[in-house]
């Protein structure tokens, strides 16, 4: 017995002409005998490709089948049905032009589209037995694609934005998961997951919430995780800090000063010397200072994404040159 949707005596009726007939296939039992078990082949099914739902422990002397998309049996779910005697294909309303049911009762799908995925229902019709039909269920299920994260902004400005994070691209009958650093989410008032857990909103995000993220779309046939998601965190510039190789200075010596705040981007800096701008950059070097070069030396720090400005200031006292300090110099070339 071959695949017998083609063969040339195949009679191809459209439902519309067979509504009578075909009403006579549909009726309701409960299953009575051996478990009729449906196999996918492949077991994982991916969009475009060809499914084959293998029926086993037929039982014997049957007259016919019917598959059904869905649980319910009418009509409007039928799809195909094929009688034994006849060798003759009946399609209905929910045949889709890509389906084919075999001599040996399997259905075979090609071009397999997310419509396809769900239940579907085979009826079996003995032979002599006109009220009871043997029935067997089957969802088949798309394998899962590789989801990837999605955020509503990448760069969110520490503890004020709201990021919503989604697990993409959106599929039916899939479950989402989601990680944090590699553990479960925690519970916490900064972590909201969407009622299908598809997207989770996060409040303010701040470092303990930046990620890594990972999210994972299951479903009974397969699964598939993403790849890790960092927020790039915008934050700063914290009080700036400014350092200096020597604790005081004395007329001759080189003056210089590096300032250093946290921040994300890394800040721009300027100089200020008793309020009055002096220079940008992140260090201040000044050749043979003299006692005129005394003052409050300012450092402000910029981060032009968060649009915020810090400032610190140290005082520096320059003495005059004395004897015993003209070997600072050499000793220490700075
Ligand atoms: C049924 O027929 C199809 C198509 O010829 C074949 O691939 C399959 O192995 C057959 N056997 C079962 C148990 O369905
Ligand atoms: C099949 O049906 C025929 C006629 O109704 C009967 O004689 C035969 O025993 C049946 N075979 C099986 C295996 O049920
Ligand atoms: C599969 O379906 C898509 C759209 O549903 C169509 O573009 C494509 O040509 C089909 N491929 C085959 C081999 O039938
Ligand atoms: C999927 O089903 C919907 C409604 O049931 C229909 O509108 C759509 O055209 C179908 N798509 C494909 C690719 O068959
Ligand atoms: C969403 O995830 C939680 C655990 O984080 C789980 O208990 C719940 O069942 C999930 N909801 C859905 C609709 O998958």
């Amino acid at each position: 017995m071959g695949p017998l949707s083609v063969p040339p005596y195949t009679l191809h009726i459209t439902w519309k002409e067979l509504l009578l007939t075909a009403s006579l296939f549909i009726f309701w039992n409960p299953p009575t005998t051996a478990q009729v078990t449906i196999e996918a082949q492949p077991t994982k099914v991916s969009k475009g490709k060809d499914v084959l739902l293998l029926v086993h422990n037929l039982p014997q002397n049957l007259t016919g089948y019917s598959w059904y998309k869905g649980q319910i049996m009418d009509l409007q779910h039928y799809i195909a049905a094929y009688t034994i005697d006849t060798e003759m294909i009946i399609f209905g309303p929910a045949y889709s032009g890509r389906e084919t049911v075999y001599s040996n009762a399997s259905l075979l799908i090609q071009n397999v589209t997310k419509n396809d995925t769900g239940s579907y229902t085979i009826q079996i019709r003995k032979r002599g037995d006109k009220t009871k039909g043997v029935t067997g269920h089957f969802t088949l299920y798309l394998e899962t694609p590789k989801p990837y994260i999605s955020s509503s902004n990448f760069n969110p400005r520490e503890g004020t934005e709201t990021v919503i994070l989604s697990c993409d691209p959106d599929t039916q009958d899939v479950s989402y998961l989601w990680w944090i650093n590699g553990q479960s989410l925690p519970i916490s008032r900064k972590l909201q997951l969407s009622e299908n857990n598809r997207t989770l909103s996060l409040f303010g995000v701040t470092k303990d919430t930046a990620g890594p993220y990972e999210c994972e779309m299951k479903n009974p046939g397969s699964s598939s995780h993403s790849d890790p998601v960092t927020l790039n965190l915008l934050y700063g510039p914290h009080i700036p800090s400014i350092f200096s190789p020597f604790p005081y200075y004395r007329s001759g010596e080189n003056l210089y000063l590096y300032c250093f705040a946290d921040s994300n981007p890394p800040a721009e800096y300027s100089w200020t010397i008793n309020g009055k701008f002096l220079k940008s950059g992140q260090d201040l070097f000044i050749r043979e200072i003299t006692t005129k070069h005394s003052g409050i030396y300012g450092c402000s720090a910029r981060n032009s994404a968060t649009g915020s400005e810090s400032s610190t200031f140290k005082t520096i006292q320059v003495s005059e040159e004395t004897q015993e300090n003209i070997l600072i110099p050499s000793l220490c070339p700075m």
